[in-house]
């Protein structure tokens, strides 16, 4: 996990954490990590079934299934959203988000990670087709840094800083504001 320095963090919540290879990654490369992998009941159920954690990482995961409609999980320092804005139209993601804060310590932070939608969508192809196939399957999208930045305002967040890792994906890092 080069690019997410964690050292600083005890306790995590992946929020729709899916196959759980994000909370994984972060798991084998911060022994102080304490990491909730949420999502709903039988995709938890599923990946806590075929997520085969060495012990002293699997002793550091929590399991909660549920439905970020709803509420996520509290108390923790940093909250992560990795592919979970893009499945969802904008009004989806202002509840996603707001269950978020409402859930955050005042401390705590959030990072979105996605793919960003260039200014220039011609010299990017690739998320511009990602666009596409989101809109066509499931109504959701891929946006530019300035929408997302608009969709954190929104929610109570203020964006603090922005990186790009080697795979391609950038990380918003927000804080309550
Ligand atoms: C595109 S996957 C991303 C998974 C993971 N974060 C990753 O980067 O591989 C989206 C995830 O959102 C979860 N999800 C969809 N609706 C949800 C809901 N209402 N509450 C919680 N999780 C949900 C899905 O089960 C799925 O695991």
């Amino acid at each position: 996990m080069a690019c997410l320095d964690l050292s600083d963090v005890t306790t995590a919540v992946d929020i729709a954490a899916g196959g759980g290879t994000l909370a994984a990654a972060m798991l084998a490369t911060n022994p102080q990590l304490t990491v909730t992998l949420f999502d709903l009941p039988h995709v938890i159920e599923h990946t806590r079934h075929e997520l085969d954690l060495p012990p002293g990482q699997e002793s550091r995961c929590h399991w909660t299934g549920g439905d970020f409609f709803s509420a996520v999980p509290g108390d923790a320092e940093l909250y992560l959203l990795k592919s979970v804005l893009h499945d969802w139209d904008s009004e989806k993601c202002l509840e996603i988000l707001g269950h978020c804060r409402t859930a955050m310590p005042g401390d705590a932070r959030l990072l979105v990670i996605e793919r960003l939608l260039s200014e220039d969508p011609v010299s990017d192809t690739l998320v511009a087709r990602l666009d596409i196939h989101m809109m066509a399957v499931n109504g959701g999208r891929e946006r530019r840094l300035v929408e997302y930045r608009d969709l954190l305002d929104r929610s109570g967040f203020s964006l603090h800083s922005v990186s790009n890792s080697k795979s391609g994906f950038t990380i918003l890092e927000a804080v309550p504001s």
